[in-house]
């Protein structure tokens, strides 16, 4: 049979996505402030091999070679974050000119290169000093968040018309605050909670001052991590403990910023841990996002476990299935699932996966030349079901694949790849892999063999 090429729609926004404290390093440099990711990375036991961002892959010195790169790809767009402290270094008050020119540099060179910038706001690495008063547990820090949101907007608005808030709410919120494996470490669930509410609050915040700002073409998103939550057997209490999962994964976030509250069944599941919540904060973040945007990468099997603190449930590995070198199931019709499950149900505008992709043991060989064909069959996949659910309504408007470059992965530091470019972190060296010239072609045709 006949391969058939999978058009995706006209305009269809390839792109790739980073996050400031990955790839940029110069962490001190040119009147930097230092975050928390500074702080925590460089406490002992906390990051795999002692890894730390402070150089990671110098892109604050080399982003015109990645922009380059980017272009060698012909990417349509590229999702980075702003380092809050590189541009206020306190958080609040002084801005730092040096910082804030950096990204305006970025942006030009980015839109020479004709490649559509989308800017996340706020990947991870709050202003140190903002933590000493409490961070996001401090309401506080919402009006600071909004003011930054304010001096991006003034400084790169006339370019840049995709803004994303916040990048994965979950993620800060539960990994930073109430199982202490992210900055900033904290482990208390109620504090988490509080800190989710704030970061919801903050985004709704920077929304109005962003499109305030901005004018009719300024599309303001944000970016959830969302998973497909299946119950581990047909068991009752495995059937609950997924939907237990699901609303604290992913109803927790979708239904205040798309219905104005929070899913009724998990605030009663919570009891005495919710948060405090002022009368205008729900219609605050209840205001209409332009797009919405979301990270997938596997899917949840959930298992009722009496014995766990709070959600007593486990997540599961079924066994047969394949895995990436984080661990994670490959499943690529979640993200079918999620888009389908999206649309239905909230109905936004737009939808751009955000971030999509894999980590792989990848070698690169002596030629320079990395064979990453189980990372290129990873995006195929989920490429395809990405296809099905525009061919069924869904307003998937672009694709971001995490990520450009291998990076600093969080708390496994340099020991996991994710990039289209292999990064070799002696020499800064980039090497295309096989995925990044797999993907240069399917922008090209805008689109995929089946
Ligand atoms: C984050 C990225 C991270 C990726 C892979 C997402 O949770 O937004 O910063 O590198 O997943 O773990």
């Amino acid at each position: 049979m006949a391969e058939k090429i999978l058009k995706f729609p006209d305009n269809f926004l390839w792109g790739a996505a980073t996050a400031s404290y990955q790839i940029e390093g110069a962490c001190t440099e040119d009147g930097k402030g230092e975050s928390i990711w500074d702080q925590f990375s460089h406490i002992p036991g906390r990051i795999q091999g002692e890894d730390t961002g402070d150089v990671a892959c110098d892109h604050y010195h080399r982003y015109r070679e990645d922009v380059e790169n980017m272009k060698t790809i012909v990417l349509k767009a590229y999702r980075f974050s702003v380092s809050w402290p590189r541009v206020i270094p306190e958080g609040k008050g002084k801005i730092n000119e040096a910082g804030l020119g950096f990204y305006d540099c970025l942006v030009d060179e980015l839109l020479k290169a004709n490649i559509e910038p989308f800017i996340t706001l706020y990947h991870w690495d709050l202003p140190q000093a903002l933590q000493e008063k409490g961070g996001w547990k401090n309401n506080d820090t919402t009006g600071h968040f909004s003011d930054y949101a304010a001096i991006l907007a003034h400084k790169l608005g006339d370019r840049v018309h995709h803004w994303i808030t916040h990048n994965e709410p979950w993620v800060v919120s539960f990994l930073g605050h109430a199982f202490g494996t992210h900055a900033p470490g904290i482990m208390d669930f109620p504090t988490a909670l509080q800190v989710c509410h704030h970061l919801l609050l903050s985004h709704g915040k920077a929304l109005e001052v962003l499109k305030d700002i901005g004018d009719e073409n300024t599309k303001v998103g944000i970016t959830l991590n969302l998973s497909p939550a299946y119950p581990a057997s047909e068991k009752e209490d495995d059937i609950k403990a997924a939907k237990i999962f699901d609303s604290f994964l992913n109803r927790w976030f979708l239904d205040p910023i798309f219905k104005g509250s929070y899913p009724a069944d998990m605030w009663d599941y919570y009891q005495d841990k919710v948060p405090k919540i002022l009368p205008e904060d729900m219609s605050i973040i209840s205001r209409k996002i332009d797009f919405l945007g979301i990270n997938y990468y596997t899917r949840s099997v959930v298992k009722a476990n009496p014995k766990e603190k709070i959600l007593k449930l486990t997540l599961l590995k079924p066994k047969g299935a394949e895995y990436t070198d984080m661990g994670w199931e490959i499943y690529p019709q979640g993200i079918y699932e999620i888009l389908k499950r999206v649309q239905d149900n909230y109905c936004p505008n737009a939808i751009y996966i955000t971030e999509n992709g894999a980590s792989f043991q990848d070698k690169l060989d002596k030629e320079g030349k990395t064979q990453d064909d189980r990372r290129i069959s990873y995006l195929k996949e989920h490429f395809s079901f990405a296809h099905k659910a525009i061919e069924e309504d869904v307003r998937l408007k672009g694709y971001f694949v995490w990520s450009l470059m291998d990076n600093f992965e969080w708390i496994y530091g340099y020991s996991k790849r994710f990039g289209l470019i292999y990064v070799d972190y002696t020499t800064q060296k980039r090497f295309f892999k096989e995925s990044a010239y797999w993907y240069k072609k399917v922008i090209e045709n805008n689109g995929k063999r089946s």
